[in-house]
């Protein structure tokens, strides 16, 4: 759906959204199509690049505000369409920041022995919670869905030279709860609600808390921002995305960009814009990414992973 589209729908220009936002357009699930179809062609691609089936993965955590139906959850349907038998299978709530908190979650879980190969997936149907009649969210989002693998390794020194995920740290501040919203929920209003934000506050805290939270990991590894390859941000906004790199000190050049064609696709974003970064060979193995996003809740978190 591009812009012009948005200006048949609500009164709305295509320069006052790029401009605002940097998209230009974002795609919108078919008919009937829900979170778990969009999650289950994403599981299926990572597998293949992987090279592995889905009889190998013995966990699957979705990241996802958007489900099929409210239980149960869109991670047992990927789990029943791929043939995985076994294993902790659940999806996790975190919105915009939702891969992230499923990729902190997937990672603890491995390392505590709980499995060796998990998939992380985040899918969203933002569309079915938009307002279409409201223009100051309808043209900021759109459907999507990206996954990830990850596998156990033995042994690691401990350092920022290891593969893989090498941190992950995860905040949240309720008191920030009703900045952005849905208007419903199902022991509230019995329907899933539509998306209500006061888009200056958020933007307000999405730089200044992102950094904060990207600070943090490369102290914690002892990494400085110049040794980071690539930046992969949660997709919301260009501005948000402009102002994050200058806080780390980063070009435009090393930040994955996909917010022009996709929108904000929530938890979706990251792992989408890792994979096109991997599929066009700017991201490459052995490099350092660093991976940030902010959401609703306010929850937001910083993730370091060598590829
Ligand atoms: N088309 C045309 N005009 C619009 C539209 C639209 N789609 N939407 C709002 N306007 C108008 C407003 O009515 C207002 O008009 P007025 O001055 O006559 O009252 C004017 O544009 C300015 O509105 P603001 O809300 O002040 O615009 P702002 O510059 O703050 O940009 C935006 C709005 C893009 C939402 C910005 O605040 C933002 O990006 N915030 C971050 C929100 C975000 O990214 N949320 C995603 C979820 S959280 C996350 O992922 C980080």
């Amino acid at each position: 759906m591009t812009n012009a589209d948005l200006e048949k729908i609500v009164d709305t220009s295509d320069e006052w959204i790029v401009q605002r936002s940097g998209i230009r357009e974002r795609h919108i699930a078919a008919d009937g199509e829900t979170a778990a179809d969009l999650a289950i062609k994403a599981a299926r691609e990572a597998l293949i690049n992987a090279e592995l089936s889905g009889a190998d993965i013995d966990g699957i955590i979705v990241a996802t505000s958007t489900p099929d139906t409210t239980f149960p959850s869109v991670a047992v349907k990927v789990q029943a369409a791929l043939g995985c038998k076994h294993g902790p299978t659940f999806d996790v709530q975190a919105v915009c920041s939702g891969f992230l908190y499923a990729l902190s979650v997937a990672d603890s879980m491995m390392r505590t022995g709980h499995a060796r190969r998990m998939l992380v997936i985040g899918a969203e149907k933002m569309s079915s919670i938009l307002n279409w009649e409201d223009r100051t969210t309808c043209v900021l989002f759109g459907d999507g869905a990206g996954a990830v693998v990850l596998e156990a390794h033995d042994g690691g020194t401990g350092t920022a030279a290891d593969r893989g995920v090498l941190s992950t740290h995860l905040y949240a501040d309720g008191n920030h709860c009703d900045i952005l919203k849905t208007s419903g929920g199902v022991s509230s209003t019995g329907d899933a609600g539509f998306i209500v934000m006061e888009g200056r506050e958020v933007f307000r805290h999405a730089v200044d808390k992102m950094a904060g939270a990207v600070r943090d990991v490369l102290d914690s590894n002892k990494v400085t921002a110049d040794q980071i390859d690539w930046l992969v941000p949660h997709q919301a906004n260009i501005r948000i995305l402009e102002g994050a790199a200058k806080k780390l000190g980063v070009g435009m050049d090393q930040v994955i960009v996909t917010v022009d064609r996709h929108g904000n696709t929530s938890a979706a974003s990251i792992p989408l814009a890792l994979a096109e970064g991997m599929a066009d060979g700017r991201i490459k193995p052995g490099q350092l990414v660093m991976l940030e996003a902010l959401g609703a809740g306010l929850t937001w978190g910083a993730a370091l992973i060598r590829m």
